[in-house]
């Protein structure tokens, strides 16, 4: 097929480079020329673990980049990934949304039937939007000339990779049969894991090949739409609840690790997204969290529990300050170095990390601030150049002198750091390590006074239980 991405984000850079991969024609297609050069150059415009191979494996071949829209007219599925950015009321800005409906229709032909695809996490009602934009704009109309179909995307930055070809489920939200054919049609590829077998040459990734067959579900538009906000909302809340039984771990004495892992063997429970932290951030739960909740006030519906998750998760980060500040006492004139300012590892995204939180109150208290990261630093600096903090090319330099080391992202690397020798250079051995992640016994063992969250005092991260042979 002859597919266009627009936008060269996350979600339009992942996506148009699965389906090039998978041998659909594939343009991906942004206003921005540099970001639209790197694709050509065989380069990925953001850092995900894999994108660059897998774009200057397929570049010229089946998947091109350009900022032209005559790309839309050979089209026969175009796909929105532009941005959705929060607006101070909380609610989505859908401006990219609109300018890239108008272009779609400026530009659609006339004499082929094109699927229009919503990928762009928007609010319900939006795929009714994008129709009637594309209307007006191209005179055509909605379900003779075109079809609007809302598929949600469902990846996680640094596994996009592993999520867009071994998803768990793909959803398609459509109120037309031809529409829901295309769709039908275009992820082949992706549902019959097989395939991968097959092709596993091309495919490559250390990911194990055709085990995973996802789930293809076929609902209404609105539905569709609805379940990605419900989704992401549903993931924050149980993030915000496991931190929760932390705090209160901590203080009673017990593991949140072994609380975790206990509550994980039930299934319906089931064992991801327990990980302990100071705090779910990043570009999708709180613009996701913060939608859903400004749709439900002008709605009169209630989402007390969502509302909840995101005090809740404001709390975690300050829990976090507050167990430095009991350490330390006052924080005034004292050095806090940081490890970690991307939501997560494997990223370089370092928009609205816990990290700019947690900084900021940290220098509130009059502490300074050394931070390093092994992706984020620029990101991270450009989007709070406001903040007066020590900006380290590694982590032994944002752990020279300092009174506290605060771990906030499980970045591989800190593990494998020479703890020996950042021993000698600290000030004061105090590590705090928000994700559980570093060996604590170890730590100890060579006069590190180690804390993790939600663990009793004078208890290490090691589990305490496990499964048992009886
Ligand atoms: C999320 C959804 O997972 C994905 O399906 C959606 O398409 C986009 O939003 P992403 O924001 O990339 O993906 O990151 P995710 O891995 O979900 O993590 C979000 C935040 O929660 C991070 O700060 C992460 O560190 C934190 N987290 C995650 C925890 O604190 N504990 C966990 O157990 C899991």
């Amino acid at each position: 097929m002859n597919i266009v991405c627009i936008g060269s984000g996350y979600v339009g850079s992942v996506t148009g480079a699965a389906f090039a991969t998978l041998g659909h024609r594939t343009v991906v297609l942004d206003i921005d020329a540099t970001k639209v050069a790197l694709i050509n150059s065989g380069k990925s415009p953001i850092y995900e673990p894999g994108l660059d191979e897998l774009i200057s494996a397929y570049i010229g071949n089946t998947l091109f980049a350009t900022t032209n829209y005559d790309a839309v007219r050979e089209a026969d599925v175009v796909f929105i990934g532009v941005g959705t950015p929060s607006k101070p009321d909380g609610t989505a800005d859908l401006k990219y949304i609109k300018f890239a409906a108008q272009d779609i229709g400026k530009h659609m032909n006339p004499d082929k039937f094109t699927v229009i695809v919503n990928k762009s996490t928007v609010p319900v009602g939006t795929a009714d939007l994008v129709a009637s934009i594309i209307e007006e704009s191209s005179n055509l109309r909605c379900n003779t000339h075109f079809a609007v179909v809302s598929n949600p995307e469902f990846l996680r930055e640094g596994f996009a990779l592993e999520d867009v070809f071994f998803p768990d489920r793909i959803v398609i939200g459509a109120d037309n049969e031809r529409a829901k054919s295309v769709m039908s049609q275009l992820y082949q590829g992706i549902v019959n894991a097989h395939n991968y077998e097959e092709k596993s040459a091309d495919f490559y990734f250390e990911y194990k090949l055709g085990t995973k067959k996802p789930q293809y579900f076929e609902t209404d538009i609105k539905s569709a739409e609805m379940i990605k906000y419900a989704s992401n909302a549903f993931l924050a809340v149980k993030i915000s609840y496991i931190n929760e039984m932390a705090r209160l771990s901590e203080v009673l004495g017990a593991n949140i690790m072994d609380v975790a892992t206990g509550m994980g063997l039930d299934s319906r429970i089931g064992n991801k997204f327990l990980q302990v932290s100071s705090g779910w951030s990043g570009s999708c739960f709180p613009k996701d969290t913060a939608e859903l909740l400004a749709t439900s006030r002008k709605y009169s519906c209630e989402l007390s529990v969502i509302e909840a998750s995101v005090t809740s998760n404001q709390r975690m980060h300050s829990f976090v300050v507050d167990k430095i500040k009991r350490k330390l006492q006052s924080l005034n004139g004292k050095t806090i170095g940081i490890f970690g300012l991307t939501f997560k590892p494997n990223t370089d995204d370092a928009r609205n990390t816990q990290a700019s939180f947690i900084i900021r109150e940290l220098i509130e208290v009059g502490a300074r601030v050394k931070v390093h990261d092994p992706q984020g630093m620029d990101m991270f600096k450009r989007l709070n150049p406001e903040l007066d903090i020590d900006y380290c090319d590694n982590a032994g330099e944002a752990a020279r002198q300092v009174d506290a080391l605060l771990l906030l992202t499980h970045w591989d690397e800190y593990q494998e750091l020479n703890w020996q020798q950042l021993l000698l250079s600290v000030r004061k051995p105090y590590i705090l390590d928000t994700r559980n992640f570093l060996d604590h016994e170890h730590l100890r063992a060579i006069g590190f006074d180690c804390e993790g969250l939600g663990i009793g005092p004078h208890r290490s991260t090691e589990r305490s239980g496990g499964i048992v042979a009886v």
